[in-house]
């Protein structure tokens, strides 16, 4: 299904001038979107990528999602998840011992909870006919292993499927992939809004190496279309330069770059098939419950924005090609020697300034802020379970 969600633009939006939406204040308070505004810790009934799976082992591993600590345990090929507390005392279970197969035990007493169920199975200190054995468990999550990272479902109900939340196409498709993944300041909504924002890339990003040999454009005419579960930026009009009146002119052109191509997946020479295969009318898309799709001609960037927190979010980010053999293997080269530096490690940290700095609202947006608009109405739309805020947690040292 496709929307043109440009034409359902909120009451703010009214007073457009012939040059298309006037600035307004729509947004200052962020008032016009209630369930956005409240999703601080993020949206519950997802499944989220939380750690990468080869770095969960025997040993219990802390992470933090949507404000709750889950402690991580490898048992062979399984990875279990835990609520990261110990219901004796308050202790996180992270810092616990692998006394007994398929259970962990508590570092301070020795209660013993099963991997599995979460059973409290054994209180070692209180002997094998403790009364409170059987009686109480911790809570565990549903965990399963994707694209190299492990996956933890974070809701109520009946669990979906995780292929729900991973691109399509990287259920149906072989592909090979690198990634990075860290923990980031600032809240995921900012981290959302600034991976769809239309106006920043031409102007941040052109000091990036990334960008060293590819020219952006000064301004683009933008609307924003639904596709099945994405957001896609459609580019109407690109211009490479523009005279600003009383000023001069403005390009991010330079002698070096190449050629401007149009600022659209599928459509050049030389396209991967699976992406051309794939159709999507513009270069940036993005869906619940905060991942980024950015489709090159050859490859695709993605980047989940996970919430750790109100004040952290984790970034996941992906570069993936839709090849197989020797192209594969010389794209995990290129991917270690140049795009994890250049692309996952500077081009993104540029962004991660800003998702720091940044402290709206109040705000004022401009025209090319449909962008952001268009991701809080989905969001408002779609009326998701938002996270309830938790209560002070035990200081556990993330990884
Ligand atoms: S606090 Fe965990 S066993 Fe006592
Ligand atoms: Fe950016």
């Amino acid at each position: 299904m496709t929307t043109n969600l440009s034409d359902t633009a909120p009451p703010a939006w009214q007073h457009d001038t012939p040059d298309g939406p006037a600035p307004t204040h729509a947004g200052q308070d962020w008032s016009s979107w209630p369930t956005y505004h409240s999703a601080t810790h993020g949206l519950r009934n997802y499944w989220y990528p939380v750690q990468w799976a080869g770095r969960v082992g025997r040993k219990p591993l802390p992470v933090r999602l949507l404000g709750e600590d889950i402690a991580l345990v490898r048992e062979g090929d399984q990875i279990y998840a835990l609520h990261d507390r110990c219901p004796h005392r308050g202790v996180p279970l992270s810092l616990g011992r692998r006394q007994f197969p398929g259970t962990l035990s508590c570092v301070y007493h020795g209660w013993t909870f099963k991997l599995d169920s979460g059973d409290l199975c054994a209180v070692l200190t209180d002997g094998p006919d403790s009364p409170i054995c059987g009686r109480l468990k911790v809570r565990t999550y549903p965990v399963a292993q994707r694209l190299g990272l492990v996956w933890v479902y974070l809701g109520d109900g009946p669990v979906p499927p995780v292929e729900r939340d991973v691109p399509a196409e990287l259920v149906e498709n072989r592909f090979v992939m690198g990634g990075r993944s860290d923990i980031r300041n600032g809240n995921w909504r900012f981290a959302a809004e600034n991976g769809f924002d239309e106006g920043h890339a031409k102007y941040l990003h052109n000091t990036a190496l990334w960008r060293l040999f590819k020219v952006m454009p000064a301004w683009n005419r933008t609307r924003v279309s639904q596709e099945g579960p994405w957001l896609v930026r459609v580019q109407d009009e690109l211009h490479w330069e523009a005279e600003y009146p009383g000023l001069g002119v403005w390009t991010n052109k330079r002698w070096w770059r190449r050629t401007p191509l149009p600022d659209r997946p599928g459509k050049g020479k030389r396209v991967n098939p699976v992406i051309d295969a794939m159709n999507i009318p513009g270069f940036v898309s993005i869906r619940l419950p905060g991942l980024l799709r950015v489709a090159y001609p050859k490859f695709i960037h993605y980047e989940w924005y996970v919430p750790v927190d109100a004040d952290h979010v984790r970034y996941v980010q992906i570069m993936v090609r839709f090849e197989t053999g020797l192209r594969a293997a010389l794209f995990k080269v290129s991917y270690l020697a140049a795009i994890r530096w250049l692309f996952h490690g500077q081009f993104t940290r540029q962004d991660a300034w800003m998702v720091d700095v940044t402290d709206a609202p109040p705000e004022r947006l401009y025209r090319p802020d449909v962008s952001i608009t268009a991701w809080r109405r989905m969001l408002e739309k779609a009326q998701p379970a938002v996270q309830e805020p938790p209560r002070p947690a035990p200081a556990v040292r993330l990884k």
